[in-house]
């Protein structure tokens, strides 16, 4: 991991430890940019700005600079009832892949405040394979059943902060090239 990624994951157990994860909004694209800007902030100089330019990775074309704030204001009033569409949710801000770097990371925080407000649970990703997450997120614009596959057999109600430093250590190891 580099001294970016180190500090950045720094912030993110900070963001919980001293309890302004409770400021961040749920499940709104203002609250995936506090996020974002928590994680970031003196490390990326788009800490939590939406990006103007286009991004890929692999075949796959991000959102559209162009349309980006359209499909972003879209998103935000998506459903959160079921885990169903939970995901659903997450998958469409992944598509939408608002900043040019550290979506993964920033996103996974807001999936899981999401869960918690509503059903109460979080992903235990420290059970969830890189690989085998990678390829699901991969193959989740074309069919989510993978990726929704996953996460429901992966789910916990443990929120000691004990654990939930362990799934973001997780949850920045998927961002490591290893
Ligand atoms: N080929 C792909 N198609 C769609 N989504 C992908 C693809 N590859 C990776 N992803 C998603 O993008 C995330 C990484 O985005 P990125 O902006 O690099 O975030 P971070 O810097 O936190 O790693 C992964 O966690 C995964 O969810
Ligand atoms: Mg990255």
């Amino acid at each position: 991991m580099n001294e970016i990624d180190k500090k950045s994951l720094e912030n993110a157990k900070k963001l919980f430890s001293s309890g302004n994860i409770n400021d961040i909004e749920v499940g709104t694209t203002k609250g995936l940019q506090q996020i974002h800007k928590y994680l970031f902030a003196g490390l990326y100089d788009f800490a939590g700005i939406i990006r103007k330019e286009n991004i890929s990775k692999g075949n796959f074309r991000f959102g559209s600079s162009l349309y980006l704030e359209e499909m972003l204001k879209k998103i935000e009033t998506m459903s959160e009832t079921t885990l169903n569409e939970i995901i659903d949710k997450y998958v469409e801000m992944n598509i939408a892949h608002p900043f040019l770097e550290g979506n993964g990371r920033s996103t996974r925080i807001w999936l899981d405040l999401i869960l918690k407000k509503n059903l109460q649970k979080q992903v235990n990703w420290e059970n969830i394979y890189k690989k085998l997450y990678l390829q699901a997120m991969e193959r989740s614009p074309i069919n989510t059943l993978e990726i929704k596959t996953l996460i429901e057999n992966n789910l916990t109600d443990d929120l000691s902060l004990e654990m939930i430093f362990k799934r973001i250590e997780t949850s920045y190891y998927y961002e490591t090239s290893d």
